[in-house]
């Protein structure tokens, strides 16, 4: 079914081109500890919210320094906010740094040391963790079969499903978290979803999307209906 195919497309189109260079990236290792899953969670925390209106390649040097100089939640949470701040210049919306500040010391004072490792609990106990950052951090660290619809999760589900909707109305964004729920894999979740923002990041792009490229074309509502057009075109229709 159309499901199981686009779910077994994607990852493998992911396996293939995803990127490696982002230092955030790694594959879990199922003798990870609730430790290790924990600095996992943090380290991932981090470069999603760092990815909020900000590019990777620009994200990359600010995560490096930003987990030199706070290799841990610890680190984090015992550290003085101009000194977070320092290292937050550049990347903007400071309000943001605030936010994973104050969460590390929720974190440490009343979670002993470790962030939640499912999306309702993440979303409802950490400050400036919502649904977005939730669903990542909760799928890629934690294995939860969870999703994550961001700016370019609704290009590519639009697109998918030919939906012509208002992508601001909030009612829109509820049906494209429900329609990117019932889509996630049980196996390997945070990859599934990493490869949806990632397939809009690279080839279903707003403008000159490279559908000749993309590994879901042949379900494509948009590209199919595009196809049909093109072709009565030629035909002299
Ligand atoms: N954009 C934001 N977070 C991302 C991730 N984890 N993978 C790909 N694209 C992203």
């Amino acid at each position: 079914n159309e499901r199981a195919r686009i779910q077994k497309d994607l990852l493998k189109w992911y396996h293939v081109e995803k990127r490696t260079t982002m230092p955030w990236r790694k594959d879990n290792d199922i003798t990870w500890d609730r430790e290790e899953l924990g600095q996992r969670a943090y380290e991932v925390w981090v470069s999603e919210i760092m990815l909020q209106q900000t590019q990777v390649a620009t994200v990359i040097g600010f995560y490096g320094r930003w987990m030199e100089a706070f290799p841990t939640i610890r680190d984090l949470a015992n550290a003085d906010i101009e000194k977070v701040n320092t290292l937050w210049a550049g990347l903007g919306y400071y309000s943001r740094a605030k936010r994973l500040w104050e969460g590390a010391q929720k974190v440490l004072k009343e979670l002993e040391g470790l962030l939640p490792n499912n999306a309702k609990d993440l979303e409802k106990e950490i400050p400036g963790v919502g649904r977005y950052t939730a669903g990542a951090v909760a799928s890629i660290v934690f294995g939860e079969q969870t999703p994550v619809v961001d700016g370019n999760v609704i290009r590519v589900i639009s697109r998918w499903r030919a939906i012509h909707a208002d992508p601001k109305k909030a009612k829109t964004i509820d049906l494209f978290w429900s329609i990117a729920a019932s889509m996630v894999p049980e196996s390997k979740p945070g990859d599934f979803n990493q490869a949806m923002m990632e397939l809009g990041a690279r080839v279903c792009t707003p403008q000159n999307p490279d559908c000749s490229n993309c590994p879901i074309s042949t379900d494509c509502r948009a590209y199919n209906q595009l196809n049909t057009v093109k072709r009565f075109s030629k035909d002299g229709f």
